[in-house]
């Protein structure tokens, strides 16, 4: 297996991406790679089949606001070439600040509106600001056929599906499920900072999610799936909520959220998918997941 090729700067980029066979698949990521990342590489590769795969490692300053982990978020260069090499990249993209930014802060950036401001963007000001502007300087730097994001990060996935929609990008956003320890909890390049005594209290919070989605099963209104979520949250109270909210798609709410607002509510979906999304701090790590909820169908 050879080692994807690694370019520093974007004139190396464009040189590569002249000569890429097509079609090409991105997958854009801050590094610390771990198996959730690898499903990614996994469906990347399998959508280029004889294509190209580019893996882009950079962590973006734009989207971390002041006394969050910009500095001290794990940098482990050397191991995300070797796990971009097993997975089958073709070139592995890794910038630095200067390179992605030579002008400095950015003056203008990718406004992601109402889906912005809420849940994530709540209680990150700027956040998302920050990933759309370099997922479209990624896009455009690679342009790709192809490129796959998580669910673990369901909100930033609804953002660059609606940025790819609304401002006519020809690319195809491909999701990928959520890959999680056998407890439940998602892998997360912040898990590391977990104590062992934190990371065993973590397992709350997919816990969390799943009471909700059991709940849900069983025939639950909107409601009774946040009641049933928080009382399994409340057994675990290392962990603390910054909120936990069930939406529509849209990220309507269908039940009144707990730690955020979120207003006004909507209808049940006809089809009754809908979303359980939850932050939460573990000591002073904070950790974000989300499930599919699927309700009592609106017409039943
Ligand atoms: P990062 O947190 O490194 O995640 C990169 C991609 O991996 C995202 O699409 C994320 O949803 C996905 N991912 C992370 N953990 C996962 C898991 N357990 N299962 C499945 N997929 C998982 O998200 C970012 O970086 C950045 O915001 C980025 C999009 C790269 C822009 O800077």
């Amino acid at each position: 297996m050879t080692s994807p090729l690694r370019l520093d700067t974007r004139a190396q980029l464009a040189a590569a991406r002249a000569t890429a066979a097509d079609p090409v698949a991105v997958v854009m990521t801050m590094g610390a790679l771990h198996e959730g990342h690898d499903a990614l590489l996994h469906a990347a590769r399998d959508r280029a089949g004889a294509g190209t795969v580019i893996a882009t490692v950079f962590v973006n300053p734009l989207q971390f606001g002041p006394g969050e982990d910009f500095q001290r978020y794990p940098r482990t260069l050397e191991s995300d070439l070797a796990r971009c090499r097993a997975a089958g990249v073709d070139l592995a993209f890794t910038p630095a600040p200067d390179e992605m930014y030579p002008h400095g802060e950015p003056l203008v950036r990718v406004d992601p509106g109402p889906w912005g401001t809420v849940l994530e963007g709540a209680s990150r000001p700027g956040h998302f600001a920050g990933v759309l502007t370099v997922v479209y300087k990624l896009l455009q730097a690679t342009r790709p056929a192809v490129a796959c994001f998580g669910e673990k990060d369901y909100q930033q996935l609804s953002l660059i599906r609606a940025m790819a929609r609304d401002l006519d990008l020809p690319v195809e956003v491909v999701s990928v499920p959520t890959v999680r320890e056998p407890d439940g909890l998602a892998l997360s390049s912040r898990n590391r900072y977990l104590s062992p005594a934190q990371r065993r209290a973590a397992a709350g919070v997919p816990a969390t999610l799943r009471a909700g989605a059991d709940a849900a099963a069983r025939g639950a209104s909107p409601e009774q799936v946040l009641t049933a979520a928080t009382q399994t949250l409340s057994a675990t109270p290392e962990v603390k909520l910054d909120y936990l909210a069930l939406t529509d798609p849209d990220l309507r709410p269908l039940a009144e959220p707990v730690g955020t607002a979120l207003a006004p509510l909507a209808p049940v979906p006809a089809d009754g998918v809908a979303r359980l999304l939850i932050a939460a701090w573990v000591g002073s790590t904070r950790l974000i997941d989300n499930i599919e909820i699927l309700l009592p169908r609106g017409d039943e």
